[in-house]
């Protein structure tokens, strides 16, 4: 059996980390951690063995360009394909006091977290298109948040996050673009909301675990053929199925 490469960025802890473990409890996927520490990767995949999980380890730091280029050239000698491409690594700097407010966000704090979470995934997911329009198959998912969609922008969150929210938003268009470019192809970009988690990002009060967080990138990560292309999805535990967020 050929088993599908399932590429997960950050993937060494919190969401990531829980993505990478569901999915390497399917017999048919195989699992790379990536992790720009490259012994937090290995960490993770002892995690893993400990309970008789296997996974492929790769360092790859996504806002680097040699890293990504070094990254794919290891995956094509490694595997020569990619099959599932989950964009899980992101920042979030929303606790500084600065993203209380637009009025006050610093810049150069937004430039970085547009860097992470928006022009390192249009990297990475550019480089790997490639790879999957050879076997014509790829399921995309990227990680967002429901704090993104235009709707909740007039919402009293606190603090107003607007680095960390905007930033999501543009990586909400680059969903919709990318999958108009991928249209009738059976590769398919979705977006979503893992809901608020108990992560180093979420801390200890939020309502849901990462493994909870986790259940909706895997059923993107495996649709069927035919599945939804360029959709923005709630976190299925919440809902009890999949429900589509308002961009
Ligand atoms: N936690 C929540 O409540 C929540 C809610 C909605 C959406 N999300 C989204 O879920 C995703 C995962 O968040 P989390 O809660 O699991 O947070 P986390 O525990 O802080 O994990 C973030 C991951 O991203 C990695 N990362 C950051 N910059 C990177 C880079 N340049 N290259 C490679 N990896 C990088 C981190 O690696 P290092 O350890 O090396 O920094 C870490 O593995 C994020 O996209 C986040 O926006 C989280």
């Amino acid at each position: 059996m050929t088993k599908k490469v399932a590429v997960i960025t950050g993937s060494h802890k919190g969401l990531g980390y829980a993505i990478a473990r569901q999915l390497a409890q399917k017999e048919d996927i195989q699992v790379i951690i990536t992790s720009r520490n490259l012994q937090d990767g290995i960490s993770a995949q002892q995690r893993l063995a400990n309970e008789g999980l296997q996974a492929d380890v790769h360092a790859l730091d996504v806002t680097s360009e040699t890293s990504v280029k070094e990254f794919i050239t290891w995956l094509q000698e490694s595997y020569n394909r990619v099959d599932i491409l989950v964009n899980n690594a992101g920042v979030n700097p929303t606790m500084q006091p600065q993203e209380s407010s637009l009025l006050t966000v610093d810049m150069d704090t937004m430039l970085a977290t547009f860097n992470t979470n928006v022009l390192a995934v249009a990297r990475i997911t550019q480089a790997l298109i490639p790879l999957m329009q050879v076997n014509n198959y790829g399921r995309i998912v990227n990680v967002s948040t429901e704090m993104a969609s235009l709707n909740s922008m007039g919402s009293d969150y606190y603090p107003l996050a607007p680095s960390y929210r905007l930033s999501k938003v543009g990586l909400n268009g680059l969903t919709a673009i990318f999958a108009k470019e991928l249209q009738g192809t059976n590769i398919l970009i979705n977006a979503y909301s893992p809901g608020w988690m108990k992560t180093d990002m979420g801390g200890s009060d939020a309502p849901f675990t990462a493994d909870e967080g986790a259940e909706t990138a895997v059923y993107l990560a495996t649709l069927p053929d035919g599945g939804s292309q360029g959709g923005f999805f709630a976190e299925m535990r919440k809902f009890g199925g999949a429900i589509a967020l308002p961009w």
